[in-house]
């Protein structure tokens, strides 16, 4: 299991020395919303916050997570600064061509390409972009704030993914995002999902190097 901290859940005078406190516990990504206060009610990081996780966690994975409508602007900003894998949400794009643009725009810059979608959009509608990306985001909370309740119908949607890459050789990663602790980890992990994304499970928390000890094992 590759386990990912939400920086979102970071007091920010001290994001670099508990992030790379994280990863000296063993979390390899450092998942990084990004929030435009239209896609979503909220606002968050600029792309500078990239740039100082690659200098000061270098060896950490850079996932970037983007909740914004305008996609198109934000790619190469945050490719610029220093991000590993870029995603994007399904239901920002208004029609197919719109999602394949994105994809190998991110791909051209040399960077992993992921498709999110939110609780209410079906599994099925990623179906057309399946073989073409990298990485799957299943949003396990409704996408803009941190420490929500885990939403139990993101489970069957990861076993949907999973499946399908099982019958279609594909080998794109699944990526699980919100409410994420041992319990929820552990039934992610039954469907097949490869990152567990966590944010007020682990920043700030005492035992966080045994929590993530255990969320590594599954
Ligand atoms: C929600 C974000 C999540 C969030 C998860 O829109 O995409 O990454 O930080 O926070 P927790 O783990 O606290 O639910
Ligand atoms: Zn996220």
């Amino acid at each position: 299991m590759i386990v990912a901290p939400s920086i979102l859940a970071s007091k920010k005078e001290t994001l670099i020395e508990g992030t790379s406190t994280l990863f000296s516990f063993g979390a390899k990504w450092v998942h990084i919303d990004i929030m435009d206060g239209i896609f979503v009610p909220n606002t968050t990081f600029k792309p500078d916050v990239v740039e100082s996780l690659k200098k000061g966690v270098p060896g950490m994975f850079r996932d970037v997570h983007l909740m914004v409508v305008d996609v198109a602007k934000q790619i190469p900003e945050f490719a610029l600064a220093g991000a590993e894998s870029i995603t994007f949400h399904f239901e920002a794009c208004k029609d197919e061509d719109e999602v394949f643009s994105y994809i190998k725009t991110i791909h051209n810059l040399g960077l992993k390409a992921g498709l999110s979608l939110k609780p209410n959009t079906k599994a099925e509608a990623l179906l057309p972009y399946l073989k073409d990306i990298d990485l799957v985001l299943v949003m396990s909370v409704e996408p803009g704030f941190g420490g929500q309740k885990f939403m139990e119908s993101s489970l069957p949607k990861i076993a949907f993914f999973d499946q399908y890459r099982k019958d279609n050789q594909l080998n794109y990663q699944i990526e699980v995002d919100g409410g994420i602790n041992q319990e929820t980890g552990e039934k992610c992990a039954k469907e097949g999902v490869d990152i567990l994304v966590a944010g007020s499970y682990l920043y700030g928390k005492e035992d966080a190097n045994n929590r993530i000890k255990e969320l590594l094992k599954l």
